[in-house]
This record gives structure tokens, C-alpha cells and sequence, in this order.
């Protein structure tokens, strides 16, 4: 077999066996197969596209690349959320201590923000102490006894997907349908969980801007994991603001901890809620979603789901005390109001602009080495549809310093769009794909 062939037969719209998808991937994470010739078979699929079969076929090999993690020991209600990616996203903060306390098994492994897009282990490094480095058996352990943790990726989660996810990254190959079903599942289906929900955004936050292509993404995920023996969901969700109203590490843990505590915070606990019953009816722990949801709202209402938040943070050496005092968590030591302009509606809000500012301010990465601070970002006042007077506040920026809150005020008030009709809202959920 030969890459340039299989190269070629690509270019004109071929369909690639499963053997030859093996030949490429194994070739590739050895390699065996230069950069230049992935680049260009990347190209060739973005253009093409894929069948099923062979995205199945691509995910199947990335993930086998590498380790496949084994959590059979944990029992059958095993299960993985995965995020496409958003600004404000704190979910797993709240979800997998809801689903822990219903009896489900979350061994997750998460990521680092990049970006405008934080993530899961910087926020919780807001933690003092807390870690996400641990061996396997430790792994394991933690998530029978607590029902949840939450570490690093390991190094050799499919590699595959780590060198071709660097590649597509300068080749303009990574708006693909096939290659990001595949880069995703491949590390959901090596991270070994029974059950997975995926939460698919939309909007300008997103990567995928439209309804349609989020749709399509999740049909396929969803198709791919189930060749795969997985159960699978997922839920198409708006990411054309930011979700909840905190965005910057520690600030999006205390909004975490406050939907824990029973606050309903719009879009954030409705999200969780339904992720969750996702979770508990496909995984069989509950017979149908109004059970789920009722066992779900009843895990925040008697503290079991806080109370699992703090036994995995202590497992992970954080301090516990920190959930329910949370005023132990980092803070900025400057607080700036920022004060609507005009009377009006706010008709439009640039969420991936607001994940800009608080990047700008030291909460987010430019580059991988980056080093953050935990303590600042922007809680939001009022997101659209507001009707606000001016001068009253649409926002509080969290700065290291006055000349960075002064920055991030200016950019902040660009990423408001004011008017004088109310705007028509598409609903949060846009739909579940099971
Ligand atoms: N996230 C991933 O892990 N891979 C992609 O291709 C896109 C988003």
C-alpha cells in the first residue's frame, strides 16, 4: 500500500477501506507517513468528506493509537461528557457531582484552555492545592469511592489525534465534519466510559457557527460512537453568548458551586439538568428523563451534589473548605462596573469576544506555555434580551490592575449590541439528538 495512492484515490472521491484507514493512521502516529503527505490527505477529506463507515473506520484506529483506558472495574453506569467548546462553560463543574450523586461513575480527563475558551482544569486549580496529575490506580479509586474525578489527558490518549489535531491547526484543516467527529471521539471512546453525552454548541462562540453543521456533528458523533458499542446523546445548545453569566476561572467555579447550592442561574442549571438526564436514562441508572431529572434536581436540593464536589476536590488534594466558603478562592483585587450606554434592549452579545477580554485580562492562553491567573475575568450583569436604562451595570470586570480593567471595559462594551426592538431569541436547547 502506498500513501500517495491512497492520497490520489481520495482527491477524486474515493471511498477508503478500513485497512487502508489503518495503514494511513498506524503509518502515521509511527512516523512512518511524513507531515506533508497527512497534510494533504487532511485536504483532500475536508473537500471529499467521508462516509460512516469510513469516519467510523478513522475514529476506531485514532482512537486505538494509543492507550484505551479500561474502567470496566467501575461497574455500568460509567459515562463521559464531552464539550465542543464554549465561553462560560463551567458544566462539568456541576454535572459530574449531580450524576455522582445519582450513582453514576464520571472518570473524566479534560483539557486546558486555549484561546477564547477556558477549561475545566485551569477552573479548578482555582482550588488551592488541587491536582490533576495521579496515577491510574488512583484514578480509579477516586472515581468508585467519590463517583467523579477529574484529571489531565494522559500522554498517550490517541496520539493520532494529537499529531494530526497540531497538523489540521496550520493546514486549515480543521473545519472538517469527518476529522472532527473522529479527533473527538477517538479520545471519548479511548477514555473508556459506557455512557456519553455530548454538549454541541452553536452560535458565535462556537466553532460551529450554524444550527445545521452543529446538528450534523452531532449526528454523526452520535452515529460513530454507537458503531462503537457506546450509548450515546447529544444536545445541540446555543453558544451565541456566554453560558451562565461568569466567565474567568475562579469566577465560573463560584457560579458552579452556587448552581450546587440551588441557585438557578439561567441556561447554566437547565443545561446541567438536561445533560444529566441524558446521562442517568442512557446509561440505565433511571427508566425515563422525567425520573432522571427529579433524581437530579433532588441531588441539589438535599446538598448530596455539593457535598460530592468537596470529596473529589479533597481526593484531588484541594481544599474543601473552599465549596462551601468559596470566598477562599482566588480573587482579583480590582472590581470595575461597567454601566450600559444607551438606554435599550441588548439585542446581540459577541460571546467569543467576551472570552477575548477576559484572555486579555490574564484568565486565558495565547499559547500553550501561557502561565494564567486564576482570579480574573467578568461576571456579567445582563445578557441579551435585557432591557436596560442607561447607566445601569451590564457587567463586573475582576483585573489584576486598573489599567487592565480600564483595557477590558473598552473591549467589553464592543461586544454589546444595543437596540430598540426586542430581539427574538431561538431557544437555549436547540434539540437532542439520541
Ligand atoms: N475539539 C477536538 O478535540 N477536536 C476537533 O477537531 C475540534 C474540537
Amino acid at each position: 500500500m502506498h500513501m500517495t495512492d491512497l492520497i490520489e484515490k481520495k482527491k477524486r472521491g474515493g471511498e477508503l477501506s478500513d485497512e487502508e484507514i489503518r495503514f494511513i493512521i498506524r503509518g502515521y502516529t509511527a512516523g512512518e507517513i511524513p507531515d506533508y503527505q497527512m497534510s494533504a490527505l487532511m485536504m483532500a477529506i475536508l473537500f471529499r468528506g467521508m462516509t460512516v463507515p469510513e469516519t467510523t473506520a478513522l475514529t476506531l484506529a485514532m482512537a486505538h493509537s494509543g492507550d484505551m483506558v479500561d474502567l470496566s472495574a467501575l461497574g455500568p453506569h460509567t459515562a463521559d461528557k464531552h464539550s465542543t467548546g464554549g465561553v462560560g462553560d463551567k458544566t462539568s463543574l456541576v454535572l459530574c457531582p449531580m450524576v455522582a450523586a445519582c450513582g453514576g461513575k464520571m472518570a473524566k480527563m479534560s483539557g486546558r484552555g486555549l484561546g477564547h475558551t477556558g477549561g475545566t482544569i485551569d477552573k479548578l486549580e482555582a482550588f488551592p492545592g488541587f491536582s490533576t496529575a495521579m496515577s491510574p490506580e488512583r484514578f480509579l479509586e477516586i472515581a468508585d469511592t467519590v463517583g467523579f474525578v477529574i484529571a489531565g489527558q494522559t500522554a498517550n490518549l490517541a496520539p493520532a489525534d494529537k499529531k494530526m489535531y497540531a497538523l489540521r491547526d496550520v493546514t486549515a484543516t480543521v473545519n472538517s465534519i469527518p476529522l472532527i467527529v473522529s479527533s473527538i471521539m477517538s479520545k471519548k471512546l479511548a477514555s473508556g466510559a459506557r455512557t456519553i453525552v455530548l454538549d454541541v454548541k452553536t452560535g458565535s462562540g462556537a466553532f460551529m457557527e450554524t444550527e445545521e453543521d452543529a446538528f450534523t456533528l452531532a449526528r454523526e458523533m452520535v452515529n460513530v460512537g454507537r458503531q462503537a458499542g457506546r450509548n450515546m446523546a447529544a444536545v445541540v445548545t446555543d453558544m451565541d453568548q456566554p453560558l451562565g453569566f461568569a466567565v474567568g476561572n475562579a469566577l465560573e467555579v463560584k457560579e458552579a458551586i452556587a448552581v450546587l447550592r440551588g441557585e438557578d442561574v439561567p441556561d447554566l442549571r437547565e443545561l446541567c439538568l438536561v445533560l444529566g438526564s441524558q446521562i442517568l436514562t442512557r446509561s440505565g441508572i433511571s427508566p425515563d428523563e422525567e425520573t432522571a431529572r427529579a433524581a437530579l434536581e433532588r441531588s441539589i436540593g438535599s446538598g448530596a451534589a455539593l457535598r460530592k464536589l468537596a470529596d473529589m476536590v479533597e481526593a484531588q488534594g484541594g481544599d474543601p473548605a473552599a465549596v462551601y466558603d468559596p470566598s477562599r478562592l482566588p480573587a482579583a483585587p480590582v472590581r470595575r462596573t461597567v454601566r450600559a450606554p444607551r438606554d435599550g434592549y441588548i439585542t446581540a452579545m459577541e460571546a467569543r469576544a467576551v472570552g477575548l477580554v477576559s484572555m486579555h485580562l490574564g484568565g486565558g492562553r495565547a499559547t500553550k506555555e501561557d502561565v494564567i491567573d486564576l482570579s480574573v475575568g467578568v461576571v456579567l450583569a445582563a445578557k441579551a434580551g435585557a432591557c436596560l436604562r442607561a447607566g445601569d451595570p451590564l457587567a463586573e470586570i475582576h483585573a489584576a490592575s486598573e489599567t487592565a480593567a480600564a483595557e477590558a471595559e473598552k473591549e467589553l462594551l464592543a461586544c454589546y449590541t444595543f437596540g430598540d426592538e426586542m430581539p427574538v431569541r431561538p431557544p437555549f436547547i436547540r434539540g437532542v439528538v439520541s
